[in-house]
């Protein structure tokens, strides 16, 4: 058996913390062991008894970093990478400009692995350990990022992009490539390793309604897949799709008329929702996924986490990369609290940490395995410098419990907290190999 054991003062999630006081939702263990067995968390508890019980296990003794469950970032485009911040547009023509130009090039399967396996390695460097990313139209670059994931073992979720209009020549599919690519990769990818399939339209407005039933359809064959896609991200984009659907009740429902709404849905950006949108998400149990640094970057909006928790909705929390402006969790965490003290509610370190693991595990239905430290869970592992800065260091000197020792990290603090990472219980050798691109 291969046994390794991690010391530290251990993180773990007992309940989602806005359902309650949050400061009760977490327990933090000062110098806690996670024992790992074949990938798998096999006992939590006190780090010298497990020590002790375990005198064969390879120990790594990281003092006083905090030991959390790897962040998961729950909607990425990977094949953006490369353009992340690009000045001055907002979203329809930030398209445009920049992303679908970007996009274009991963028709070459050799740039679309260069850059999937450098997204990956900047993901791991800033402790991110799982995602879903959209690929772009061209089937190659999904093939791309799987087999890039697959071969760092890490838990992925991915879709090609499908567009058959308001796209240039060359990214539009059409709905029946749409349905026949998107269902050789997943029958491809998906349940393989540790690698899950989301049916992706990019959007409404770069979908006809036949591409969209398309796709409703091939869900309904295959509803274990995940489906992923924006809403009512902009103002100007909700008044677009108004016109290109004008017997649409609101932007939701240009998804639900195509079978696109339902458990499994992973809705990027909602700022702007109707209440009658609010209340068939809450009904369908579909997730909302946060993208706090987008939501300034492009100048989308406020996103307000407390009320859409308050309403019973799901949240996740996600970089979108590129419209985001950070490959870091912890950047988008602190930009969730900035949001959320401009829309009146301090998130609390708790709920924001909670967010960045378990809440988009959750938002992506993979709960169970990943976003938390618990007895058979993956072990998708963060070790976390809590003074890996001077500003942060004489600021946390000052802290008076484990929370406020947290939060000048989740604020300021970016890839140089990333002290280690495990995934699936290992320590990847290429984690730190990317750190400039060309
Ligand atoms: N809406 C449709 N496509 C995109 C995209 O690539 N990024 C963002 N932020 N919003 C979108
Ligand atoms: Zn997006």
């Amino acid at each position: 058996m291969n046994t390794q054991l991690i010391i530290g003062q251990v993180l773990r999630f007992t309940r989602d913390p806005f359902l309650g006081a949050p400061q009760e939702a977490a327990e933090i263990t000062a110098r806690g062991g996670v024992l790992i067995e074949d990938g798998r968390i096999a006992a939590l508890g006190d780090g010298a008894a497990l020590r002790a019980a375990h005198p064969d296990a390879e120990v790594f003794d990281e003092g006083d970093a905090l030991i959390s469950a790897g962040f998961v970032d729950a909607h990425a485009h990977y094949p953006q990478t490369a353009m992340i911040a690009s000045w001055g547009k907002r979203l329809i023509d930030w398209l445009n400009t920049y992303t679908f130009p970007e996009e274009m090039r991963f028709e070459d399967r050799a740039y679309a692995d260069e850059i999937a396996g450098r997204w990956l390695d900047l993901l791991i460097a800033h402790g991110t350990t799982s995602a879903l990313s959209f690929c772009t139209v061209h089937a190659q670059s999904a093939d791309a990022l799987f087999a890039a994931a697959q071969s760092r073992g890490m838990r992925l979720a991915a879709g090609k992009t499908c567009m058959d209009r308001n796209a240039p020549d060359g990214l539009r599919d059409s709905p029946e490539r749409a349905y026949d690519e998107s269902r050789t990769l997943l029958q491809r990818w998906h349940g393989v390793d540790r690698l899950s399939y989301a049916i992706t339209p990019r959007f409404s407005p770069t979908s006809t309604p036949e591409q969209l039933s398309a796709l409703g359809a091939l869900w309904a064959e295959h509803p274990d897949c995940l489906m992923q896609t924006h809403l009512s991200e902009q103002i100007d984009e909700i008044a677009w799709v108004r016109d290109l659907y004008p017997d649409a009740r609101d932007y939701l429902d240009t998804y639900e008329a195509h079978g696109l709404l339902g458990d499994r849905a992973l809705f990027g950006h909602a700022i702007h929702l109707e209440p009658r949108e609010m209340d068939r998400l809450r009904e369908t149990g579909a997730a909302l996924v946060h993208c706090p640094t987008s939501n300034t970057f492009i100048g989308s909006g406020l996103f307000d986490t407390g009320a859409m928790k308050s309403a019973g909705l799901r949240v996740g929390l996600a970089t979108d990369t590129g419209g985001g402006s950070s490959f870091s969790m912890l950047r988008t965490m602190a930009a969730a609290y900035e949001i959320g003290q401009l829309r009146g509610r301090a998130l609390h370190p708790t709920e924001l940490w909670w967010l960045a693991t378990a809440g988009s595990a959750e938002a992506m239905h993979m709960g169970d395995r990943i976003g938390n430290l618990a007895v058979g869970m993956e072990a998708d592992i963060v070790a976390i410098d809590l003074a890996s800065t001077p500003a942060i260091a004489q600021r946390t000197t000052r802290a008076e419990d484990a929370w406020s020792a947290i939060f000048p990290t989740i604020m300021m603090g970016d890839d140089r907290a990333i002290r280690k990472v495990w995934i699936a219980g290992t320590t990847p050798g290429a984690q730190l190999s990317t750190r400039t691109g060309k």
